[in-house]
């Protein structure tokens, strides 16, 4: 795709890839993504902000060649991780001039990568600038946006900040700046994307999120997904999702063998919705691990459904709950629903698989065979503890 200019002297120069399906071989992709550099042209000197996926070289050289871009002085490294430095080595072949900037730590990151030594870089200490001529970058140290290394750079005068991971969605566009007029086409991408990236980092993201507001960036230029040309509508819903605050909701990550789970899901999703509770069930089989991320990512209550398999937890339940547990959730409230023919350790292995989760646990209601009128009686009851408990946390 061809390069893109922000304002004058600062071109997005990345790659659009439209046929990517998954990420991380995890996280399927509802509309590809994009690996974004951005080209800067000071009056003294040169820099290209972040590289592209190795697949994709091709165009990122090819992109600064339509640019006339014969000399390169700089690459600033804002995230060691290949998706955005695999095209270093490359780069680095073409432009043997340029230094890599970036912090020790994503040095040391990137030399265990790539084919990378002492000699390619050039070391910056958190807030040290570097003059192009006429802009200024300034390097902000952000940690854990995504990785513990991970950097901000901001150009002084024309105050855009390049985010690296952080602001980013998944989301190929050939119209690369999200003008304000469509800021809300980003709710959803942005979204997924913080609740597979960037949300078991938020309390970290929170205390440094003063320094970005600080800066009152123009513009704001991620990594992945379109540029932000009012910046105002994305830091407004970050300001949310990195909040400790939770919603009067219960996400219900669920499967069911032989349709007693299920019946069970149903049951409470029924009686909780009557309490005026929000409910997301999530029926495991062939779920989007996104679609879940999103779902368990502000809810107060957590309660996962599973059947049985030989004497415990359904492999589908495992795989989401140890997911959930990755994201170390903000969740309140958790339990436990299922059913078994003949014997069930699954609350036991649930439970051990839980260490992320600081929450109260709530009864489960684990039950033989497909459920009666004792077993609903039970259900009425778990939906009673979870609304008296929402209400004891001010959500009622
Ligand atoms: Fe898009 Fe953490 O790399």
């Amino acid at each position: 795709m061809a390069a893109e200019k922000l304002i004058d002297n600062i071109y997005w120069v990345g790659t659009q890839d439209y046929s990517r399906r998954i990420f991380d071989e995890l996280v399927p992709l509802h509309e590809g993504t994009s690996y974004n550099a951005y080209f800067i042209r000071g009056t003294d000197k040169t820099a290209l902000v972040d590289t592209d996926d190795p697949k994709f070289t091709h165009e990122l050289l090819g992109n600064l060649q339509s640019l006339n871009v014969k000399h390169l002085d700089y690459v600033i490294a804002n995230h060691a991780e290949q998706d955005h430095s695999g095209s270093l080595p490359q780069i680095l072949k073409a432009y043997p001039e340029a230094k890599v900037v970036t912090n020790e730590k994503c040095k040391s990151y990137l030399m265990d990568l790539l084919p990378l030594t002492e000699e390619h870089f050039l070391t910056i200490a958190d807030r040290q600038t570097l003059p192009l001529g006429g802009i200024t970058l300034e390097f902000i140290l952000f940690p854990w946006a995504h990785w513990p290394e991970t950097m901000l750079t901001f150009a002084r005068e024309p105050k855009i900040l390049f985010s690296c991971d952080l602001f980013g969605a998944h989301l190929a566009d050939s119209r690369i700046i999200m003008e304000k007029e469509r800021e809300a086409e980003i709710l959803d991408p942005a979204l997924r994307y913080f609740a597979e990236i960037m949300y078991p980092y938020r309390d970290i993201i929170a205390r440094n999120f003063p320094k970005v507001l600080a800066l009152a960036p123009a513009m704001i230029a991620p990594s992945h997904g379109p540029v932000h040309a009012d910046p105002a509508y994305i830091l407004k819903l970050y300001e949310e999702w990195i909040s400790p605050r939770v919603k009067n909701k219960v996400a219900i990550p669920f499967v069911s063998m032989h349709g007693s789970t299920e019946a069970m899901v149903n049951y409470l999703t029924d009686r909780l919705m009557e309490k005026g509770i929000e409910v997301k069930p999530i029926q495991l089989s062939g779920a989007d691990t996104g679609n879940l991320a999103v779902a368990v990512a502000d809810a107060a209550t957590v309660v996962v459904g599973s059947s049985t398999v030989l004497n415990g937890i359904h492999p589908l339940a495992a795989h989401a709950v140890y997911l959930y547990n990755l994201l170390k959730p903000k969740t309140k409230f958790v339990s436990i629903i299922g059913s078994y023919g003949w014997g069930s350790k699954m609350v036991e292995q649930i439970q051990a698989m839980l260490d992320n989760v600081k929450a109260e646990v709530i009864p489960p209601v684990v039950i033989k065979g497909f459920p009666k009128a004792a077993d609903f009686a039970a259900l009425d009851r778990l939906a009673d503890q979870i609304a008296e408990s929402h209400k004891k946390i001010g959500l009622r």
